[in-house]
């Protein structure tokens, strides 16, 4: 049977010539939650990067299919129009445009229909308030506003593939069990996540439906959830 979402197959990546993810595979199929840890520089985000086809990321080997096409060599807007979607570890700072009109130019420009009626209710799905709508994009937002933010326009653009990138590094604690909980529901509407975080809570509140270690570029390790209780207590090092 045709595999219905992501898969990575045996990828090699390099940047700037230094291999950064070696010969990774991993699946993330319709209606799942795959957490993807690792230490500080272990490849994670260049494994996110890669998969949105960003041009600093130069595949070796390997290939990326959704939905069992090879997306390996399309451009990253190609591959956003099929329905796969990053919220980024450090949004960028592309000031300017008030969120409202930035969020109605997005979703037409994907062809999805959102009126600023839905995009309020985005805001409001994420513990933003409709003040935010007139504010200008990510000038002087908190680090979990920014966070937010993001979330809220994978609300609206109803991904297939979403890839959260420490989604929950500076969220609060009600911000946490907020967004995991709308993680877990997108899930449920057939979304395939990959989640990647350092944070343990986070990942004990969200119950991926498996946990994959990436270490030196490399996947070392793929498990239930008590695979966190072995990195709590014995760090990354443990498992080698
Ligand atoms: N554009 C780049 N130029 C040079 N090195 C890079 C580049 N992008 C990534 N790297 C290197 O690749 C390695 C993996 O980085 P990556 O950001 O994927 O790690 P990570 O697992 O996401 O770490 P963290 O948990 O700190 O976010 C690091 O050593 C990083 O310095
Ligand atoms: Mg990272």
């Amino acid at each position: 049977m045709e595999n219905t979402g992501l898969r990575i197959e045996k990828l090699t990546v390099s940047v700037a010539s230094r291999k950064v993810l070696k010969d990774v595979s991993l699946d993330v199929s319709k209606g799942e939650v795959v957490a993807l840890i690792g230490p500080n520089g272990s490849g994670k985000t260049s494994l996110a990067f890669t998969v949105m086809g960003h041009p600093n990321y130069k595949v070796e080997n390997g290939r990326i299919l959704l939905h069992g096409e090879d997306i390996t060599s399309l451009k990253p807007h190609e591959r956003a129009y099929k329905g796969i979607f990053l919220v980024f570890q450090s949004p960028p700072d592309i000031g300017g445009l008030p969120v409202g009109m930035f969020l109605q130019e997005m979703t037409t420009k994907r062809g999805i229909e959102a009126s600023i009626n839905d995009i309020n209710n985005a805001l409001l799905e994420v513990g933003l308030s409709d003040h935010y709508l007139s504010r200008n994009l990510y000038e002087g937002f908190s680090g979990g506003e920014k966070k937010r933010l993001e979330f809220a326009q994978a609300l609206l653009f109803k991904p297939q593939i979403l890839i959260l990138d420490e989604l929950d590094s500076g969220l609060d604690i009600e911000g946490v069990r907020l967004l995991t909980g709308k993680t877990r529901e997108l899930a449920g509407s057939g979304v395939g996540v990959l989640y990647i975080s350092h944070n343990i809570a986070a990942l004990r509140l969200l119950r991926p439906n498996r946990v994959v270690v990436m270490m030196n570029g490399g996947v070392v390790a793929v498990d239930g959830l008590e695979i966190l209780d072995v990195i709590e207590e014995k760090g990354y090092q443990g498992l080698v």
